[in-house]
Parts: structure tokens; sequence; C-alpha cells
């Protein structure tokens, strides 16, 4: 299976957004503050034409983590049907290695708690107690060092 990683248009991520992370909500809750910022990068995996993974990098701080060098991972999705094959994991060391050419140094993400182990599998650790975001569930701050 070869997978492209690449750059995508905010728009782009819409689909999957609403399939996997927004199921039943409308393609307005699909768009969110700060999207089509300059700073803000989104990027998808794709087999052949087809975009099966995306993931955004955001340019936000969290308290949680001391280090002032920090980039929020958000919006990180796998299409059902290509979940468990890998391209999760190969989206967030993409995008870390994109990052790290920027001198960026922190990575953090609000996690689902369903999501946990799938961080922690990619080296985060849980960084805040459980909290709660309205309409989509119980999550945690989770963060990492890019070496
Ligand atoms: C969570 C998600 C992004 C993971 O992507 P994926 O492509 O399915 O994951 P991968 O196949 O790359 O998995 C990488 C590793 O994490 C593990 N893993 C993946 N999802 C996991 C989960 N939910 N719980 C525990 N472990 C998980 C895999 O077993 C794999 O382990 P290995 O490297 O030892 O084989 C994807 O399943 C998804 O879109 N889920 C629904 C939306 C979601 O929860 N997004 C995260 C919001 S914070």
């Amino acid at each position: 299976m070869s997978i492209e990683f690449k750059y995508i248009s905010p728009e782009e991520t819409k689909p999957l957004r609403q399939l996997v992370l927004r199921q039943g909500k409308s393609i307005d809750s699909c768009i969110w503050n700060g999207d089509h910022l300059e700073s803000t990068k989104h990027i998808g995996a794709f087999l052949s034409s087809r975009c099966i993974g995306i993931l955004s990098l955001f340019n936000n701080k969290t308290e949680k983590i001391e280090n002032k060098s920090q980039y929020q991972l958000r919006g990180m999705a796998v299409h059902p049907e290509h979940q468990g094959k890998g391209i999760g994991k190969a989206l967030v060391a993409f995008s870390e290695a994109e990052l790290k050419k920027s001198g960026i140094t922190s990575l953090w993400c609000n996690a689902r708690t369903s999501a946990v182990s799938f961080y922690k599998n990619l080296d985060f650790t849980v960084s805040s107690e459980e909290f709660l975001i309205k309409d989509v569930g119980p999550h945690v701050v989770m963060s990492k060092t890019l070496t």
C-alpha cells in the first residue's frame, strides 16, 4: 500500500472531519477557528488520489506544558475502512518531521479518551486531568517533545 502525504486546504479536511469526528453534525461544524491562518497546516494521507487520513497543526499554546515552542495537533482522523493499518501513526510521524524543520520542539493535543492509547503508542504523555469538550466528549491534554 503506497501512501502519499501532502499539504491540503482546510476545505479538503471537511469530508473526513464530518465522517469521522463530527458524525451526524453539519458541514459548518467541520471548519474551525484558525483553519485559514497561514500558520495552520493541514496534512492529508492519500491512497491513489483518495484522501484517507487527515490532521491539522495549529500554532496554539497550552499552559499544561512549559516549552514555549509548541504546536497543537487537531482533527486527527483516518477513514474507518483504513483504520488500524498504520496510517494515523505515519501521518503524525510526517507532521513531526515537518514541525522539526520549522524549529518547533513540542507537540500537544486534546486527546479523546478513546484515543489515549494511540497517542501513548506514539510517545505522547498525559499532561492534564480529564475534561469535557461539549458535544464531543471526555478528553485529556497529551504532549511530546520533538527530538
Ligand atoms: C485514532 C486514529 C486516528 C488512529 O489512526 P489509525 O490509522 O487507525 O492508527 P494506526 O494504525 O496508525 O495505529 C498506530 C498504533 O496505535 C494503536 N492504536 C490505534 N488506535 C488505537 C486506539 N484507539 N486505542 C489503542 N491503540 C490504538 C495501533 O494498534 C497501532 O499500534 P502498533 O504501532 O503497536 O501496531 C483512528 O483510529 C481514528 O480516526 N479514530 C477515530 C477518530 C479519533 O478518535 N481521532 C482522534 C481524536 S483525538
